[in-house]
């Protein structure tokens, strides 16, 4: 079975995804949506630096539904809104993507609109990545091994001034001056890591009495850029969130995540970076690994680059057939069967 396949925009991971899709032998690419005006009528395979498709990105998205493809991998910049989800599941399009979980922070009504139009489509919606996505699902997994676990928890710990998209974290503040307002911005701006919380509590049937979050945030003591991002002396280059979810009684979480981004050394404070997902099961026995990566050809900076992009959008293009023969409705991990990658021999060259 070939699924078809729609990519939403065409940014740093939207490229990588594009890249999953045309070496995914279950899948086929006939169709691009372009956000900038720049890139509508543009071949694919160009906005992606890779030979000429012969697909032109557009920002008609009647054109694009009417293709008659099963799924959009949509990945754009953030996510605003639920309108054009809303379209496309009615539409009778799967859509997988990588900047929401399972709606729950758009509240009920939105969720219910969102629920409503995949029903009325007959499609599915489910969001990953690598966190939120493939990482918190492995660590959820890891508790199968363990009797009476009281806690699962999990880091993601990274330097992001090799990140190409570090543009995007001004909305988390980044650049600008500390104020009590980033905390409140960066629960609803992170809101999808949030929801993650709940996707591991059915995972493990956890029942959730209580959800926190904190965060602190890292100050650069002179001015640096990374990228084209300035952030000066005095303005936040770093960040760490904690989320926990609560059992009714229980002083200790059961399930925390954690992240600790940073762009560059030498912030204040200065935390120590794992460069990586450090994942922990406390139980009988007691569970924990490490998730790094390097990529298959490490020459330039870009091949690091293109990594993180490639471990966000690979979880989301494997998934494509198992959201397309799923039910309808807004899917997780907690509810879809088992995916994983797809083998493909290597060709003589
Ligand atoms: N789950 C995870 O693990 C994970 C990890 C990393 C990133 N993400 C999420 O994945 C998404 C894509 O990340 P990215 O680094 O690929 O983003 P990006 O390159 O900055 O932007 C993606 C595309 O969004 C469109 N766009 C740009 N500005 C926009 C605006 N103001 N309004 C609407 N669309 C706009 C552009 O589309 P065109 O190409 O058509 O012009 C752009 O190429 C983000 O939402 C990010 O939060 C998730």
């Amino acid at each position: 079975m070939t699924y078809k396949v729609i990519q939403w925009t065409t940014g740093f991971v939207g490229r990588e995804a594009v890249k999953g899709i045309l070496s995914h032998p279950e899948l086929e690419l006939v169709g691009a949506y372009a956000w900038s005006p720049e890139k509508d009528g543009q071949d694919v395979g160009e906005l992606c630096g890779i030979a000429p498709l012969g697909i032109k990105a557009t920002n008609d998205i009647d054109a694009l539904i009417a293709l008659g493809a099963d799924c959009v991998c949509f990945t754009p910049h953030q996510f605003e809104g639920a309108d054009v989800v809303c379209r496309l599941l009615e539409g009778g399009l799967n859509v997988v993507a990588s900047n929401m979980t399972n709606f729950r922070a758009l509240g009920d009504a939105e969720r219910a609109r969102v629920e409503a139009a995949a029903q009325a489509g007959g499609a599915s919606f489910f969001g990953t990545g690598i966190f939120p996505g493939f990482a918190n699902y492995i660590a959820a997994n890891m508790a199968t091994v363990s009797q009476n676990f009281s806690c699962v928890r999990f880091l993601e710990s990274v330097d992001v001034s090799h990140y190409h998209a570090l543009y995007n974290y001004d909305n988390l503040g980044w650049g600008q001056k500390p104020e009590p307002k980033w905390e409140q911005v960066n629960r609803e701006v992170l809101s999808f890591y949030e929801e993650c919380l709940d996707v591991m509590a059915d995972m493990l049937r956890v029942p959730i009495s209580e959800r926190r979050f904190n965060i602190e945030f890292a100050i650069t003591p002179e001015d640096r850029e990374y990228f084209g991002f300035e952030m000066k002396a005095g303005t936040i280059a770093g960040q760490k969130c904690t989320w926990q979810a609560f059992t009714a009684g229980q002083a200790e979480p059961v399930i925390e995540l954690d992240v600790c981004w940073v762009a560059g050394a030498g912030l204040e404070p200065e935390w120590p970076i794992h460069h990586g997902y450090t994942m922990k099961v406390e139980g009988n026995p007691n569970v924990e690994t490490r998730v790094t990566f390097s990529p298959q050809v490490a020459e330039r900076l870009e091949d690091y680059i293109d990594m993180s992009n490639t471990v966000t959008s690979m979880p989301i293009v494997s998934a494509i057939p198992t959201v397309c023969a799923a039910a309808a409705g807004i899917r997780t991990y907690a509810d879809l069967p088992l995916i994983t990658g797809h083998y493909v021999p290597k060709t003589e060259s």
